[in-house]
């Protein structure tokens, strides 16, 4: 897969894609992250990428023209299934998003700043825009890390263990069920009998249990889905 960001803030990003399950993913070639810093596509003498917005207000709007020189280029030398704007206005992020994504080849992530971007390059080139939840962020750069990291976790071959995606919260729109490791006693606090008990299919039920209990006292509204 490959992933193109365009971005004013690149440095934002270093962190999040140098570590952990990214940072392998990225060595064992299974994704390509590229960043684009914004105002080299700026004509501006001063770099500029922003300017006041029609019909006054206050807060700066990003300018269509650096915006659509770098997809433009981007475009032309690449296919893209999709141009992704991350926005607390767009579609609030969730599970069944992430699938679908990290089943795609290639895609943009444009990330706003300021008061946004002008309407016409969500006219002319986004073609999906997504939010990862109500409430309001400085930028987009983060937005993208964790929508990043929720879609490449997804990828065949990024996680260890093939398996463990599937037992995610959201995967199956339930809750996860409630986890444990070594020591099997701490503080009096005891390990459920039932999970050292060896037996496949009683733990499978009980972990289904324990889910759906979590799931109805956290969040009912899953349920009703
Ligand atoms: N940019 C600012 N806030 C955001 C949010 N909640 N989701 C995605 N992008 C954003």
């Amino acid at each position: 897969m490959n992933i193109d960001i365009i971005t004013l803030f690149p440095e934002l990003l270093d962190g999040p894609f140098n570590a952990s399950i990214i940072k392998k993913a990225i060595n064992a070639k299974l994704i390509e992250i590229n960043f684009h810093n914004l105002r080299d596509y700026s004509s501006n003498k001063k770099k500029q990428v922003d300017d006041y917005q029609y019909g006054g207000g206050p807060g700066m709007v990003m300018m269509i023209e650096p915006i659509a020189k770098c997809i433009k280029k981007l475009k032309s030398k690449k296919h893209y299934d999709d141009v992704i704007y991350l926005t607390p206005d767009g579609k609030k992020l969730n599970q069944s998003i992430s699938n679908e994504l990290s089943n795609k080849n290639s895609f943009i992530i444009l990330c706003g700043h300021y008061k946004g971007i002008d309407q016409r390059v969500r006219d002319l080139y986004i073609t999906r825009e997504i939010s990862i939840g109500d409430f309001v962020l400085s930028g987009g750069e983060l937005a993208a890390a964790v929508l990043c990291d929720s879609v490449i976790r997804l990828i065949p071959g990024v996680l260890g263990d093939e398996s463990s995606a599937l037992y995610d919260s959201f995967q199956d729109n339930i809750l996860a069920p409630p986890i444990y490791t070594r020591p099997s006693e701490y503080d009096g606090l005891k390990v459920p009998d039932i999970l050292l008990s060896g037996d496949k299919n009683k733990i499978d039920i009980w972990r289904e249990e324990k889910s759906i209990e979590r799931t109805k006292k956290i969040r009912p509204d899953l349920l009703e889905n």
